[in-house]
């Protein structure tokens, strides 16, 4: 079988020649299971870390220069930067990542002494919603940990990926991405209280069932201004709120809590909102414990609610994601399936029976292909461990 690290490291020499005293490191991208869109209103999210995320292979330099190179964009060759000049320029492409989690880090007082050549390679499909951004973030944390002994916990670069992304970047997304790169476990999902950070792990046992991931092909831009949008509706959301029950978030209310209080929010779409998470968060909650007394057919019908209600409370699907759900839901052997990530593209979650799995990526892609006029990529999701040094 052939290595990544051998892979990436040939890549590496490729093009700055021989690969020694550096650090090869991976960061997986995520899938969530449920929990969509409550990570930044301390609700619970319920995602895995993927066998599939980046690869890089850095070495230090005696200068400031840095060096990025990506394996996945050979034309735009080496991207040139300095330790001296990490202003954020929004023409930049996918070197804003690294160096957004460069810029965090001294911000937060660690001193990198040194330039760098790096190159970067990932096997996610890009624009699947699938967090490759947060595993490039992740992935430079792990590689300046190793080579600069900075002392980090996994707990530690994700918060700075998260830190990098909002303030850096610009978008203003919550921890659960970072998170599942930095802690995933092997066979497990993640249940995190984004209020509390407080965290367990739950094993993905689903005997006869597998978790299909379908890439819409509808680039998804996380960037966009309707993600930030839907954060400043919860903002107001809140602050409504906070004029019946003294809350610090959203999912600090119940679903009672919140039938009892949502008078107090008096615009429509605000309240769809409000109501999305408040619900989503008891759903993830339900959906965990379900998983772990091994009710997968509850768990579906959990995920399908999720799904509808990002349709139609959040507004966050898209006519393409609806269709895949849709068709989804129609295959016997399917019992639960939703948009995962950010929406506005990007990708669903499935489970679907083994022996259902053919039938399932024949009609669901036939339909798409029909409907939309797009074609869809199947993907069997392959739950792996977190971040590390390879
Ligand atoms: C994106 C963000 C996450 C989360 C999801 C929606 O992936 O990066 O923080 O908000 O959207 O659940």
């Amino acid at each position: 079988m052939y290595d990544m690290k051998d892979i990436v490291v040939n890549f590496f020499e490729e093009r700055f020649g021989t690969f020694m005293e550096g650090a090869v490191c991976f960061a997986p991208g995520r899938v969530n299971l449920i929990g969509e869109h409550i990570d930044y209103n301390g609700g619970h999210v319920f995602p895995c870390a993927l066998s599939m995320g980046t690869y890089a292979a850095a070495r230090k330099r005696n200068d400031r220069k840095l060096m990025f190179c990506s394996a996945n964009y050979p034309e735009l060759g080496i991207v040139e930067g300095s330790l001296d000049e990490l202003g954020y320029d929004p023409e930049e492409g996918w070197t804003v990542y690294p160096k957004g989690v460069m810029h965090e880090l001294i911000r937060r007082g660690y001193e990198i002494p040194c330039g760098l050549e790096m190159m970067f390679y990932g096997n996610l499909p890009q624009g699947a919603g699938l967090s490759s951004s947060a595993s490039i973030e992740v992935l430079t944390g792990t590689f300046l940990n190793e080579l600069f002994g900075f002392g980090l916990s996994p707990e530690e670069i994700a918060s700075i990926g998260q830190a990098a992304e909002n303030d850096y970047v610009g978008v203003k997304c919550g921890i659960m991405d970072q998170f599942a790169s930095a802690m995933g476990r092997k066979d497990h999902a993640i249940l995190l209280n984004t209020s509390s950070m407080e965290h367990s792990y739950v094993p993905i046992a689903m005997e006869g069932y597998k978790i299909v991931i379908i890439d819409s092909n509808v680039p998804h831009k996380l960037s966009d201004s309707q993600y930030n949008e839907r954060r400043s509706e919860c903002a107001r959301g809140l602050e409504m709120l906070r004029q019946a029950s003294d809350i610090k978030a959203i999912c600090d209310l119940d679903s009672v809590e919140f039938e009892k209080y949502k008078g107090v929010i008096d615009d429509p779409v605000v309240l769809r909102r409000v109501r999305h998470a408040v619900y989503e968060n008891e759903r993830t909650l339900d959906a965990a414990a379900l998983l772990s007394a091994g009710d997968i057919t509850g768990f579906g019908r959990l995920m399908n609610e999720s799904h509808i209600s990002l349709r139609d409370d959040y507004e966050v699907t898209g006519p393409e994601l609806d269709v895949l759900a849709e068709e989804a839901w129609k295959i016997k052997g399917c019992i639960g399936s939703r948009m995962t990530g950010a929406g506005f593209g990007g990708s669903t979650v499935s489970i679907v029976a083994e022996d259902a799995l053919d039938d399932f990526e024949d009609e669901v892609g036939a339909a798409y292909r029909r409907r939309t006029g797009l074609m869809a990529d199947f993907y069997m999701a392959d739950i792996g461990d977190g971040a590390r040094v390879l």
